[in-house]
C-alpha cells in the first residue's frame, strides 16, 4: 500500500485522485493550515493526522509519495506575481519547506520513492522558469527523475478550462513515465450541477440588469462610439481610413441578424453567483434561450445558453466571458462566475 503525505493538502484533491485512480493507499500525514479547508478534508476524508504549519514540522513520517500542490499566489497571473524565490517569504516561497524537508528526509534515508507538484501553468513561463529549474536541478540532485506537464481539465472530461503544471518526480534514474491521453468531453457544465439550488445562489437584479444592458456593449449595439450606417439611412462611406475596421467610426454596414434578435431576460439571485435563469421568449437559431453578455470584442457580446459558464465581472471590458457548456478557470472566490439554468 502506498503511504501518502499531502502538503498544503487543501481540501485534499490529490487524496481524491489517488481513489478515483483506484491505488490503493493511505494517508499518513497532511500540512494544512487553513481551518476551512480542513474542515471540508475531514469531511471528505475523514479524520487524518495534520502536521500544521509546514515551517514548523521538523520531520515528515517515512512514506512513499508526498505531494506538494504549493500556494500559487505569488505565481498565478491573477496576482502580483512576487515569484517565489528562495527567502523570499512569499506565500510561494513555501515550496523552499519541501526542499528542507527532503534534506532532512535524505539524513535519515527516508526519501520518497514519488513526489507530485501541482501548480499554476505560469510557473512555466518566461518569468519564472529559473525558479522551477532551480527547483528540478535540486531533485535531481536527490536522485529524482522529473517529468513535468501542463494539463487543463477540459480534456480530461471535466467541463472547466484549467490549465495547471504537474510534475511527477520518481527518484529511480531508469524511470519512464507519460501522461495520460486525453478524454473527450462528454461532460456538460449542467452536468455537474445539483437539480436544486438554494435561492442564495441565484445572481441579483442588478447583475442580471447588468448583463442584459445592451447600452454598454463597448458601443456596437447602442452605436455609442461606433457608428455603423444603417442600410436604410445612407449610402455614403465614411472616410475611409489605412487601417479600416480597427476603430469604432470604420465604415461598417449594420446587418441585422436574426439570430441575436431580442435575448432573452433571465431572472438572477445573487451572493455566490453560480446560476442564471432564462425564461420563455425569443430562442436563438438553436431554439434555445440565450442571454447577451457583454464583452471585450468588436460584436460587444457572447451569446450564453443554457448551460453556458459565464464570468460576470467587468465582462464588458474582457474577452471570453463565455464559454460554451463549461466554466473558466474557477479560483478559491468563485463570486464572479456563473451558469445560465433552465
Ligand atoms: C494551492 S492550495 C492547495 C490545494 C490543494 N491541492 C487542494 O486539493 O485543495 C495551497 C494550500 O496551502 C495551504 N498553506 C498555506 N500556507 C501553509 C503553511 N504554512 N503550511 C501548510 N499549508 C499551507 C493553503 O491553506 C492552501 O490550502
Amino acid at each position: 500500500m502506498l503511504k501518502v503525505i499531502e502538503l498544503f493538502a487543501g481540501v485534499g484533491a490529490q487524496r481524491q485522485g489517488l481513489k478515483e485512480a483506484n491505488i490503493d493507499h493511505e494517508v499518513v500525514a497532511i500540512s494544512e493550515i487553513d481551518k476551512y479547508a480542513i474542515k471540508v478534508y475531514e469531511k471528505l476524508h475523514g479524520n487524518t493526522p495534520n502536521l500544521g504549519d509546514i515551517t514548523k514540522i521538523e520531520r515528515l513520517p517515512k512514506a512513499d509519495l508526498w505531494t506538494y500542490s504549493f500556494p500559487c499566489t505569488d505565481i498565478s497571473l491573477s496576482g502580483k506575481m512576487l515569484g517565489f524565490d528562495k527567502g523570499s517569504n512569499t506565500q510561494s516561497s513555501l515550496l523552499w519547506e519541501v526542499q528542507r524537508l527532503l534534506e532532512i528526509a535524505k539524513i535519515n534515508n527516508e526519501l520518497p520513492k514519488y513526489l507530485l507538484m501541482e501548480n499554476v501553468k505560469n510557473i512555466v513561463s518566461k518569468r519564472f522558469k529559473s525558479n522551477f529549474e532551480e527547483w528540478i536541478s535540486f531533485l535531481e540532485e536527490l536522485g529524482y527523475k522529473n517529468f513535468y506537464q501542463i494539463l487543463n481539465s477540459k480534456d480530461f472530461n471535466i467541463p472547466q478550462n484549467r490549465q495547471r503544471v504537474f510534475m511527477l518526480s520518481i527518484r529511480d534514474d531508469k524511470a519512464e513515465y507519460s501522461f495520460p491521453s486525453p478524454i473527450p468531453l462528454s461532460l456538460k457544465l449542467k452536468d455537474m450541477l445539483e437539480d436544486e439550488v438554494d435561492k442564495k445562489y441565484y445572481l441579483s437584479e442588478k447583475m442580471l440588469q447588468f448583463l442584459n444592458d445592451e447600452t454598454n456593449r463597448n458601443g456596437f449595439i447602442r452605436k455609442k462610439q461606433f457608428r455603423p450606417h444603417n442600410i436604410d439611412e445612407s449610402d455614403i462611406a465614411f472616410t475611409i481610413t489605412t487601417k479600416a475596421g480597427s476603430r469604432p467610426t470604420d465604415n461598417f454596414i449594420e446587418v441585422f441578424d436574426f439570430r441575436y434578435d431580442e435575448g432573452i431576460r433571465g431572472r438572477v439571485d445573487n451572493d455566490l453567483s453560480p446560476t442564471i435563469t432564462t425564461k420563455a421568449g425569443s430562442k436563438g437559431l438553436s431554439g434555445q434561450p440565450f442571454i447577451k453578455v457583454p464583452q471585450a470584442t468588436k460584436q460587444g457580446y457572447a451569446i450564453a445558453e443554457i448551460g453556458d459558464g459565464i464570468y460576470t465581472n467587468r465582462t464588458e471590458s474582457k474577452r471570453g466571458v463565455v464559454q460554451k457548456e463549461s466554466v473558466p478557470t474557477i479560483k478559491t472566490s468563485p463570486n464572479d462566475l456563473a451558469v445560465v439554468v433552465d
